[in-house]
């Protein structure tokens, strides 16, 4: 299945209208297009996963020197406007986490409902270590630490324990298998029992949550007076980075509350556009279901 952009209206209405603009998280192009077909005039579209641009550079190939796609993570978003000679741009959208494509293709090791290699890494090409790597090699602790905090996973321990007594693993069946072996779904359950391990594996695979946490500031610098910062995240752990981070950026004195007169010197750089994060309505969540758990933060700079 080709991956459906989600939110598209909203994230249009707070890009538009737009001189340049870039989309960090380029996948199948659905928002890159869009923006352009809403007349931004250029954007520049980073993806690191050669897959996704080569799709991508399919569905773009009529907009030729108006789509600057590259491939790059959203963390060189910076270099990557300057070498286009973009000191400051009007808007940056990230749409962040894995793509239907990616979820579709087996050999990327992100489905557990399908057999592949144990790998998702967003750059199979880029070195680093796979999925299957952390799973055979980390220790019992750190496997819990890691279910526990990048995937919320409240059988952490006991998950890490059963896992390490079966390893090695070599594909996502295995483990998926393993892992429904050990917390069996149980009736009522909403979700696969191995949703939650499969995710703290990507996270830590893609050391996404850090990449997010460096990337936001960053952007907020590049945007002109005006320009705005549109963040889709898919999980409440990204979600909260978002948020806090706009928050900080939104407010000016940061002192304590027991400081009687700032100190910080803090001042804001941002304006929030969205108090409450937008979610898909039910018509969308209809046609694309993984619209459901999509959250859209929107600033704006000062
Ligand atoms: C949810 S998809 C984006 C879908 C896209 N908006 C569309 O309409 O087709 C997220 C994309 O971000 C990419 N990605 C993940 N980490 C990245 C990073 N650090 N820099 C750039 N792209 C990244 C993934 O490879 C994936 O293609």
């Amino acid at each position: 299945m080709s991956h459906i952009p989600v939110l598209l209206q909203p994230v249009l209405d707070f890009l538009t209208p737009a001189q340049r603009v870039i989309d960090g998280t380029l996948g199948a192009g659905g928002h890159t297009r869009a923006l352009l077909d809403a007349g931004v005039a250029e954007v520049l579209s980073l993806d690191v996963d050669p897959m996704a641009l080569e799709i991508a550079r399919v569905n773009l190939s009529s907009y030729a020197d108006r789509a600057h796609i590259v491939h790059a993570s959203y963390g060189d978003m910076v270099a990557q406007a300057h070498q286009l000679g973009w000191k400051k741009v009007d808007g940056i959208l990230l749409d962040i986490g894995v793509s239907s494509m990616q979820l579709d293709h087996p050999e990327r090791g992100f489905a557990f409902m399908q057999d592949g290699p144990l790998d998702m890494r967003f750059n199979p090409i880029g070195g680093g270590i796979s999925a299957a790597d952390l799973v055979n090699e980390a220790d019992e602790a750190e496997l819990a630490d890691m279910f526990y905090k990048y995937g919320e996973e409240p059988q952490g321990r006991k998950l890490a324990r059963g896992i390490v007594s079966s390893r090695p693993y070599e594909t996502t069946r295995q483990l998926a298998t393993m892992i429904e072996r050990i917390t069996p779904r149980r009736k009522g359950d909403k979700i696969h029992p191995a949703t939650r391990v499969f995710q703290a594996l990507r996270i830590a695979v893609n050391d996404e949550l850090t990449g997010l946490e460096r990337v936001l500031p960053e952007a907020i610098h590049l945007l002109r007076p005006g320009g705005r910062l549109a963040v889709i995240s898919f999980h409440s752990l990204e979600d909260r980075i978002v948020k806090q981070t706009f928050k900080l950026a939104s407010t000016d004195c940061i002192c304590p509350p027991n400081v009687p007169i700032c100190v910080c010197g803090h001042t804001a750089s941002v304006r929030l556009l969205t108090r409450k994060p937008l979610i898909a309505d039910e018509v969308e969540i209809a046609q694309n279901p993984r619209s459901r758990s999509a959250k859209l933060r929107v600033v704006e700079k000062l």
